[in-house]
């Protein structure tokens, strides 16, 4: 039996993602956190950041990003094409998210990127997500529904009723929140496209002051 879309548990696995182009475009979570912070600038960490679509919309709004995730195929190819002065707020890490220590941050990006944590992390790495938000700075991100075609008996990832979500965000203000379920695709490894039902929520949440 042909493993589940082969799970991207591997950072290789990523490659075909991140060069479809199609895909790379910037989440309207990230879009939505931009135009509540209303001109705000400061620091932003972009985590499973991807061929760094919304890296590159932080970027051009004079945000100093660091754009964090295990294959950094993609956005190694956005810093290239970047201007001296651009390059100078991009800051690259490679790293997984089950690893990764984050500094404190204005702005903490996540799109379409945590749910490939399997449950058992999950609770850990939203601790050190939650915790390296400034009082008033903002998340924004997604999460994978429970009707997701992905969800039964998946171990690998992390689906999550509604109000799973809004528990999260316990000590956050949730200014803006989007759940959507639509047929689409997803794409494998092998670039081969694979019919899904997508069942997401999008987030953005502003952290309360202390
Ligand atoms: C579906 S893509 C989303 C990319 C981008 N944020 C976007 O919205 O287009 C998921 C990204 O998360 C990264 N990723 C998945 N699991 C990861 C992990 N455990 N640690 C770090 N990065 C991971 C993948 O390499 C991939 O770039």
């Amino acid at each position: 039996m042909k493993k589940q879309d082969d799970d991207n548990t591997s950072a290789s696995n990523w490659n075909a993602f991140q060069k479809d182009k199609k895909r790379n475009v910037p989440s309207n979570a990230a879009k939505m956190a931009l135009k509540l912070f209303d001109n705000r600038k400061g620091l932003a960490i972009d985590i499973g950041c991807g061929a760094g679509a919304d890296s590159l919309l932080m970027l051009e709004q004079d945000w100093s990003v660091i754009a964090l995730d295990h294959n950094t195929l993609g956005i190694n190819i956005v810093y290239e094409n970047l201007d001296a002065e651009k390059k100078d707020n991009l800051y690259i890490v490679q790293d997984t998210f089950e690893n990764m220590k984050l500094h404190t941050c204005n702005w903490l990006n996540a799109s379409f990127s945590l749910p490939f944590i399997s449950p058992k992390d999950y609770d850990d790495v939203w601790q050190k997500i939650s915790n390296s938000i400034a009082p008033d700075g903002r998340f924004s991100g997604t999460f994978f529904g429970n009707k997701d075609s992905w969800a039964p008996g998946n171990t690998l990832r992390t689906f999550h009723t509604k109000e799973q979500v809004i528990k999260l965000f316990g000590g956050f203000e949730i200014e803006w929140f989007d759940e959507r379920e639509r047929e689409g695709t997803s794409i494998d490894a092998s670039r081969v496209e694979h019919l899904k039902h997508w069942h997401v929520f999008e987030v953005v949440a502003k952290k309360v002051q202390l």
